[in-house]
């Protein structure tokens, strides 16, 4: 059926204007003033509201076998979250482990999917060892359309990576110009801070950090930069934390290594201060790279508005206070993780648009059009124009709340940011010019949601 947004401000990356948007077959397919429609077209006023591209969330783990227990969501849950939050496509970190075969994995991750996310999709396809078949799984995997990998510095001896098998895969993204995603701490130095800490009786949520200091992910993006340099590659740090991991990367950027970074949304919104309350609260705020004291937010706020930071993701990860529980003995086996994908969009326009640390334009650059270009969906997602998918987030900037676990859809029984305030939200969300979300309800069609297929484009 055909839609029109009439009078609402359009705002993409490059340009804000008031007018009207006309949707057919899931498309845009004109954009101007005073448009008209066919008498069965429905029809939203947006008057007095900004009208944005879809979000995209570019690092999200919706089913995730980790840490001896599955994250909380299915993709139904997820992308009903997501949606109303303004998210209209996530790309989902597909994560077989080490034991795992890469493609089963890789078919095991998109059943999980087809047919359940109301929302778009895509995948990251990590690489969590290289074996001799793992060379033609890849090839496959990206004929198939999946254009990204991701590799795990840390997690030693599940997900993660040796330097070996880092240059090999880096060295084949590079021959099929897939951009390589990439955790970056040092699997050994985290191993054996552990054990140090644990040794010394130090098994409280508080000793994560210190476990896994600044220095440990600045060697990691350091050491991913230099291996980088020296394939050509092109790669993507993902959930940056800190200022000195931060100068890493921007300091490879400067020599000219491809190197681009995300943070996500915890990073820039909470501090260590949260994983050192007590019990399982503090747990509740154990991620990794871990919340960092809180100087750091700032270097982050700064470099993203500049564009330094091209990305904001989420690393949606949520698991409950009964899986939190399994670290209760020790902090090494609390499930790393935290729920964002709701969020994400209502708090960077509260913490960041409306505090003046973001302008409105670089706010649709880091939370839709930057992921989009980067991982092969430009322009049919990250932008409002003729011919993009009709993915269109009309959002109500009068709009007054507060996050809370009692009324989000997050498959969870805490968030990570209750209490915090929200100043706008979404009222109309649509994937491909069908209604999915009116004012914080979600009233469309379930499994609506297409894998979306991408091309390389890192050559
Ligand atoms: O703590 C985190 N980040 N959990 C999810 C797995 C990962 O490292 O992205
Ligand atoms: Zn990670
Ligand atoms: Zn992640």
């Amino acid at each position: 059926m055909a839609l029109l947004i009439r009078n609402g401000e359009i705002v993409t990356v490059g340009s804000r204007v008031h007018a009207d948007i006309y949707v057919e077959n899931e498309t845009v397919t004109k954009i101007g003033q005073s448009l008209e429609a066919p008498p069965n077209a429905e029809i939203i006023d947006a008057t007095g509201k900004l009208i944005f591209p879809g979000f995209i969330d570019p690092h999200v783990h919706i089913y995730l076998p980790f840490m001896a227990t599955f994250a909380k969501d299915t993709h139904e849950t997820g992308s009903i979250a997501a949606l109303i939050g303004g998210t209209t496509t996530y790309i989902e970190m597909c994560c077989p482990n080490r034991n795992d075969d890469a493609l089963e994995g890789y078919e095991l991750w998109k059943s999980k999917a087809g047919g359940n996310s109301a929302c778009d999709y895509a995948f990251h396809m990590s690489v969590t060892k290289f074996v001799k078949e793992t060379e033609s799984q890849l090839r496959q995997i990206v004929a198939d359309g999946t254009a990204s990998f991701k590799i795990f510095l840390a997690y030693k001896n599940f997900f993660g990576v040796d330097d070996g098998e880092m240059y090999q895969t880096l060295e084949l993204a590079k021959r099929l110009g897939v951009i390589t995603t990439a955790h970056c701490e040092n699997a050994e130095l985290v191993a054996r801070l552990q054990q140090e800490l644990l040794a010394e009786g130090k098994t409280g949520p508080e000793w994560h950090e210190p476990s896994r200091p600044e220095s440990v992910e600045a060697e990691g993006t350091g050491r991913f930069a230099t291996f980088l340099e020296n394939t050509g590659a092109t790669g993507y740090v993902v959930h940056l934390s800190c200022e000195k991991a931060l100068r890493v990367a921007l300091d490879a950027k400067s020599r000219g290594v491809k190197i681009h970074v995300e943070s996500v949304l915890p990073h820039f919104l909470l501090d260590k201060i949260y994983a050192e309350r007590p019990g399982v609260e503090g747990m509740k705020h154990v991620m990794s790279p871990p919340l960092r004291a809180k100087h750091n937010q700032d270097a982050l706020w700064k470099a993203l508005a500049s564009g330094s930071i091209d990305t904001v993701g989420t690393d949606h990860c949520p698991f409950d206070t009964e899986q939190k529980l399994l670290g209760k003995g020790s902090f090494v086996n609390i499930p790393n993780g935290i729920p964002g994908i709701e969020d994400r969009v209502n708090l960077l326009y509260a913490q960041g648009v409306k505090r003046g640390r973001l302008d409105l334009e670089r706010f649709v650059d880091c939370a839709s059009m930057r992921a989009a270009k980067l991982f092969g969906l430009f322009p049919r997602k990250g932008t409002i124009a003729v011919g993009s998918d009709a993915d269109l987030v009309v959002y109500d900037t009068s709009y007054r709340g507060a996050v809370s676990a009692k009324s989000q859809h997050v498959n969870n029984d805490y968030s990570g940011f209750e209490g915090m305030k929200i100043e706008g939200r979404p009222s109309v969300v649509t994937v491909r010019g069908k209604i999915q979300v009116r004012d914080g309800k979600f009233v469309g069609e379930r499994g609506r949601g297409k894998m979306l297929k991408r091309e390389p484009s890192h050559f």
